[in-house]
């Protein structure tokens, strides 16, 4: 197997998309020393929470003190999401400088999420693009439903291109490209990223795949075997998105790390030092956290290698 890439930039998402889908509510001092401890794990990008409507997603709600209270790390970068300029005002006032704004590649699903149709997100988007550039800020961007809807079913790939390529002239200088509801398989997964390659070059895309049918990880093979370098994920397995029913978590984080980890592909994490950032925000959830690794960790299944095997 040949694989073009020998580091790569894992985006941490636990605290914004992990915790969004939690029922029971976090208390801020608990995401403030998770957050601290993703950054002591050597996780450069680590996204802190969503300046979303707190009717539509509470456990978002306190984002501005958490923002404000985590202890920043110079070398981290702390995005948020953001839906509208209602958004971006609320993330100017906390002192945010990186932001990620997210439409979808189907219509009905973008509905469901932000209330706009994806016309109507980029009309949305382009005045709080243009302010946010103003303010100096990084601009990420999503697009859901790359790989399948839940309302729509199979979504064209030439709409994940043209939703990708707008996003991109809005000013993101990253697309992450989601598997929102985890459909995709390896296959389709390459298909995506050979079409979004043809305009797109591999470093303004990084992919986000939620592991709902536990395809996650052959899913980012395949993308590594791209050229991708820069993939999501979730500490612990955390996550999923209140308006896509039924998704459940990202990619764990320990998983993805341990992976490459054994592959010889740079990523600057601790693995033991992630397991213990798990750790914290795990006994506040009323469910086990579902990430491979943590859970061979937590039942002590032995293993002393930490050998690559190229
Ligand atoms: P809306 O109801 O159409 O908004 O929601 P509105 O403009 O009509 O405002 C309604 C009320 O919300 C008003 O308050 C506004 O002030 C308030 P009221 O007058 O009723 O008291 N409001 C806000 N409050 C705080 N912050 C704001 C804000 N905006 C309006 N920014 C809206 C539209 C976009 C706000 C709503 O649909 C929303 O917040 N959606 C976010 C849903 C969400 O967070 N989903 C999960 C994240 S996306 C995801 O998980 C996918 C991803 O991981 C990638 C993947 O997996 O594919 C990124
Ligand atoms: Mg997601």
């Amino acid at each position: 197997m040949r694989i073009p890439v020998e580091s790569v930039k894992v985006v941490e998402v636990g605290p914004r998309d992990g915790l969004q889908n939690e029922k029971v509510t976090i208390p801020k001092e608990a995401k403030i020393e998770y957050i601290t401890a993703l950054a002591d794990a050597g996780l450069k990008v680590i996204e802190a929470g969503a300046f979303v409507s707190p009717k539509w997603v509470p456990q978002m709600a306190d984002t501005a003190e958490v923002y404000r209270e985590i202890p920043k790390d110079p070398g981290v970068e702390y995005p948020v999401l953001v839906p509208n300029m209602k958004g971006l005002e609320r993330a100017i006032d906390a002192g945010v400088k990186s932001i990620a704004i997210f439409t979808a590649a189907s219509d009905t699903f973008n509905q469901r999420n932000i209330n706009m149709t994806i016309d109507e997100s980029f009309e949305n988007y382009a005045p709080v693009a243009l302010r946010a550039r103003e303010e100096q800020m990084r601009i990420r961007g999503y697009v859901s439903t790359a790989f399948g809807c839940p309302y729509e079913g199979d979504v064209p790939p030439e709409k994940v291109l043209e939703v990708t390529a707008r996003l991109l002239d809005l000013g993101c200088y990253e697309v992450s490209v989601g598997d929102t509801i985890g459909v995709g398989t390896p296959m389709q997964v390459q298909g995506v990223i050979g079409i979004l390659l043809q305009v797109i070059p591999a470093q303004k895309l990084a992919m986000h795949f939620h592991d709902t049918r536990g395809t996650a990880l052959a899913n980012t093979l395949a993308a590594l075997e791209m050229g991708i370098a820069t993939f999501d994920a979730s500490s612990g397995g955390l996550g999923g998105c209140p308006y896509a029913p039924g998704a459940s978590g990202n990619l764990a984080t320990e998983d993805l790390i341990y992976m490459l980890d054994r592959m010889a592909i740079e990523t600057g994490v601790s693995l033991e030092r992630l397991v213990a950032a798990s750790s914290i925000v795990g006994p506040y959830l009323d469910h086990p956290l579902p990430g491979r690794y943590l859970q061979a960790c937590t039942r002590g299944v032995p293993f002393a290698t930490k050998t690559p095997v190229q």
